[in-house]
């Protein structure tokens, strides 16, 4: 089984290279299913054949699907929903306003990827590539499981046993609509769905993230978000696939600046993702739609690799916690202490270590932190981050 996340920001050709990795995948052999988790739907124009919620058949060995995140929500969250309205509606909260409270940004999404985890249970694929939506949001979702639980806690008593005995006096009571034993039991459903789901993408020999960028500053920024992200909830990435390169052979002065400012962004890139492979992919001189410029692309971006297997991943960083304290886990290569800095700098952290410079986009979790120490033992560097000291 392996399942293949495709991501970046939005435009720089997700999909493209998502139908055109799935098509690759499927001439070698494998029952691949391709399948899109953004809103903005365009697996079908891509192939230029109509594509739909439940997936339909392509070419042989492959299937595609647009997952309707809407309809998906409406069949898991339906339940549960009308309970959370009901108890808002109690407490005086009503129309738009309980509507507001009900939906949180990245719930259809996150329904969209139990899909994929049925699609993985069901055992009718041997590769699943998914079309994610433009940032790592759904992932960070995932990781934060409070987000439900908080949902959860409370407007639903997760006592089940003590709610079944107190329902009937509660009820008469307060008039509070209490959840019935179905919304329970979809609760706990979901739970254990979101549990596997987590489980499934945190598997490096299964899933992998590939991240689509151009050779553009702010496409760069915010791939090297994505990658930090990822890393820190355990994602592997193994691929950064760099689209829309401009040909050395283009000599039209109309694109010399162009092909300069690329070249300067093509090093910054193999500066940000050093650890990673990097694959090119050349701006084409037409739309890439269409099985057959498809294969075209396929066949450049991944010439004798298997498409599906993992290029070489390694997480850049790990995170551990030590009492009150992080700890970020570099691995750096060797050096002595004098040769190291560490130079915290707005939301980056700058590490160099003789020759070797990262730079890092710090998640939020250790912005509101502090550098407190920098250590090397071995090949690792270990920098401390520590809550701020409150004045007084
Ligand atoms: N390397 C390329 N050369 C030429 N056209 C491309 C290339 N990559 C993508 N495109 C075209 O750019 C448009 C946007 O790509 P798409 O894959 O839909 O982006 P995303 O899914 O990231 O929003 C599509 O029309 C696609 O055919
Ligand atoms: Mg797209």
């Amino acid at each position: 089984m392996r399942v293949l996340l495709v991501t970046g920001k939005g435009g720089v050709g997700k999909t493209t290279v998502s139908a055109a990795t799935a098509l690759a995948s499927a001439d070698a052999g494998y029952r691949t299913l391709v399948t899109s988790t953004d809103p903005a739907h365009s697996l079908a124009d891509a192939f230029d054949l109509p594509l739909g919620d439940t997936p339909s058949n392509v070419v042989p060995n492959l299937d595609g699907q647009q997952i309707d995140g809407q309809r998906q929500l409406a069949k898991h969250w339906g339940q549960i929903n009308d309970q959370l309205k009901a108890v808002f509606n109690w407490g005086g909260v009503t129309g738009i306003e309980a509507e507001e409270f009900l939906v949180f940004p990245g719930m259809d999404e996150l329904f969209a990827l139990l899909e994929v985890n049925d699609h993985v249970r069901s055992g009718k694929y041997d590769v699943i590539v998914v079309d994610c939506a433009p940032t790592a949001e759904t992932l960070r979702l995932l990781s934060l499981p409070e987000v439900l639980s908080w949902y959860f806690e409370r407007v639903m008593p997760t006592e089940r046993k003590i709610m079944r005995a107190a329902r009937p006096v509660l009820e008469r009571v307060t008039k509070l609509p209490m959840p019935s034993e179905a919304v329970f039991a979809a609760a706990d459903n979901i739970f254990a769905n979101i549990e596997d789901v987590k489980r499934l993408l945190a598997d490096s020999a299964i899933t992998t993230a590939r991240i689509v960028i151009n050779p553009e500053k702010m496409v760069v920024n915010e791939a090297r978000r994505t990658y930090s992200y990822l890393s820190l909830f355990g994602y592997a990435v193994d691929a950064v696939i760099v689209n829309r390169v401009l040909p050395d052979s283009i000599d039209d002065p109309y694109f010399k600046e162009w092909q300069r400012v690329q070249a300067r962004h093509l090093v910054s890139i193999d500066e940000s993702f050093p650890d990673t492979s990097r694959l090119r992919l050349r701006l084409f001189d037409e739309e890439m739609v269409g099985l057959d410029r498809l294969r075209i692309l396929g066949g450049e971006l991944f010439g004798d690799h298997d498409p599906i297997a993992s290029y070489e991943a390694r997480p850049p960083f790990v995170i551990t916690e030590e009492e009150s304290d992080v700890i970020m886990t570099l691995t750096v290569g060797y050096a002595d202490e004098g040769e190291l800095d560490v130079i915290r700098h707005g939301d980056e952290l700058y590490v160099t270590v003789g020759p070797y410079r990262r730079a890092f986009i710090l998640p939020d979790s250790l912005k509101r932190r502090i550098v407190s120490g920098a250590k090397l033992s071995g090949v690792e560097l270990k920098v401390r981050f520590s809550l701020e000291e409150t004045n007084g």
